[in-house]
């Protein structure tokens, strides 16, 4: 019986699809055409973060198969964010009912179609994306990176020349060699302090880890971030006379490549009428939390939490993690007991670090607590894991060590309170970095130094040599605010 049963499936299949085939002929100009100008060649065309183009029927008819695997498993078009309860600006994914049209297609021989019915490719705007900038700036010299090696830190400053304030609505940044900038943190300095760092190092830049301490911080970029505006009303404070600072993670590719980054400024013509402020969560990118991975250990969680000390109304949330990294939560519990999902990333990809928007500002009223997670998976099973066999991995800047945090972007419901906000945060992240420093310690007592020195070699003694490199001590020293 069983033989026929399929056969009978088969044939029942078979036909399904050829009257299907025959009614509903699933053409390129006419079903997949639209579905890949307007959702795959956003990036799939040249000069874009893709490798090769989708813009005609020979670009996608010759990867049809695997188009179709990566569509299917919803691996493209790239978005990692979920939330049952919210909903995301420019959210990409594709309907149920485009996927099947890529399967029907692929299934019926790729037919070409009619070419009158074609659509236009959409107007993307070249270059820049944002549209023409305010202001364009670019790196001096170019910085020559090896093939091969560790990743590097390093830190370009650009003058900006700037004769008044300015307000900073989106920075648009422009890598010269995709293939070995990983991220860039944007920073401006007023006190020269960079320009004389730099003119001391021979070679364009200079070098430093992360976050300068004289410059404040104006956002950043790193693979897969598309620029987006601040919400209406909401900017950052550029002063005049400002130097940009450019601090660029490089992930060597092989081939020496040489980098200049552009940047775009987008001022806006009124200052804004209020502050925002990220609620991280663990802070410091997890640098207080202890971070350190057993080697094997596929569930390795983090966890932290605040209350909010004011009504808030959250515009953005976005999330970190290195190569390790596997899922990341947050949740707001209401005073009133309800939940809300703020953001899951259920498959974390190191390669699209996104600063995730929401459609509609959150209400999120005082007393509101916030549950953040992040989950590290360092197993073999982890296909990104960069060790084979797996090693113990702790909290580091090198994109080797891990990190992790969640962070809700969010301003005052009522502007006036703005500073109760910042001082909760505040708070929150001198609770945690006491805590990793071994609870209140008399600050000269020799035990005192003894129980940090213990806390910063459990921490930062990545190499598990019992003494801290300069390396780890720099770690530490930011972390540890010293
Ligand atoms: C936001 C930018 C973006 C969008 C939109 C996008 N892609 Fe991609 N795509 C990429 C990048 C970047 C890569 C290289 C990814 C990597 O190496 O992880 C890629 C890789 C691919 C690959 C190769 C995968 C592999 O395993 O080699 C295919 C096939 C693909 N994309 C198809 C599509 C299709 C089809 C769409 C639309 C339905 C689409 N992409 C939308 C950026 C994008």
């Amino acid at each position: 019986m069983k033989p026929f049963r399929y056969l009978l499936v088969a044939l029942v299949m078979s036909v399904g699809i050829s009257i299907q085939a025959k009614e509903f002929p699933v053409t390129f100009s006419e079903h997949i055409a639209p579905i890949v100008f307007n959702n795959c060649a956003t990036c799939h065309r040249p000069n874009e973060a893709a490798p090769f183009s989708l813009m005609n029927y020979r670009d996608v008819q010759k990867r049809a198969e695997l188009i179709l695997t990566v569509v299917e498993d919803r691996f493209m078009p790239p978005w990692h964010a979920t939330s049952k309860d919210f909903e995301f600006q420019d959210h990409r994914q594709l309907a149920d009912s485009d996927i099947r049209l890529f399967e029907t297609w692929v299934e019926t021989g790729m037919a070409k179609g009619d070419l009158d019915k074609l659509p236009p490719m959409p107007e993307f705007t070249d270059g820049w994306q944002l549209g023409e900038p305010d202001l364009v700036v670019n790196m001096a010299e170019g910085y020559t990176l090896y093939a091969e090696g560790p990743d590097i830190y390093r830190n370009f400053v650009i003058p900006l020349n700037l004769e008044e304030d300015k307000w900073i609505q989106a920075i648009e940044f422009r890598p010269g060699k995709r293939s070995v900038v990983h991220h860039s943190l944007f920073y401006y300095d007023t006190s020269g302090e960079a320009r004389a760092r730099d003119a001391e190092d021979p070679i364009p830049g200079y070098k430093r880890m992360g976050r300068d301490r004289e410059g404040g911080g104006i956002g950043g970029w790193a693979v897969g971030g598309i620029p987006k505006k601040l919400p209406e009303g909401l900017a950052y404070h550029l002063p005049k006379g400002s130097d940009l600072i450019l601090s660029t993670h490089f992930h060597p590719s092989g081939k020496e490549e040489t980098e200049v980054s552009t940047v775009g400024f987008y001022f806006s013509d009124e200052p804004p009428n209020q502050k925002f402020t990220g609620v991280q969560l663990p802070p410091v990118f997890g640098a207080l939390a202890g971070v350190n991975i057993p080697a094997g250990d596929s569930n390795y969680t983090k966890h932290d939490s605040f209350v909010l000390p004011i009504d808030v109304k959250a515009f953005g949330v976005s999330s970190h993690a290195h190569y390790l990294g596997k899922s990341m939560n947050m949740t707001a519990t209401l005073p009133n007991g309800e939940e809300r999902e703020m953001l899951s990333i259920t498959d974390w990809d190191f390669s699209w670090q996104e600063q995730y928007r929401y459609k509609d500002y959150i209400f999120l009223p005082a007393g509101t607590k916030l549950d953040a997670s992040v989950t590290w998976d360092n197993s073999s099973d982890n296909i990104n894991n960069p060790n084979d066999p797996p090693v113990p991995v702790k909290w580091g800047r090198e994109s080797d060590d891990e990190m992790g945090s969640v962070t809700l972007q969010m301003v005052a419901a009522n502007p006036d309170e703005f500073s109760k906000l910042r001082q909760a945060i505040q708070q929150h992240t001198g609770e945690a970095s006491r805590k990793a420093r071994g609870g209140r310690v008399a600050r000269n007592g020799n035990q005192g130094r003894g129980a940090l020195l213990k806390r910063m070699l459990e921490q930062f003694d990545k190499d598990e040599d019992g003494q801290l490199s300069p390396a780890e001590r720099q770690a530490a020293r930011e972390a540890f605010g010293r």
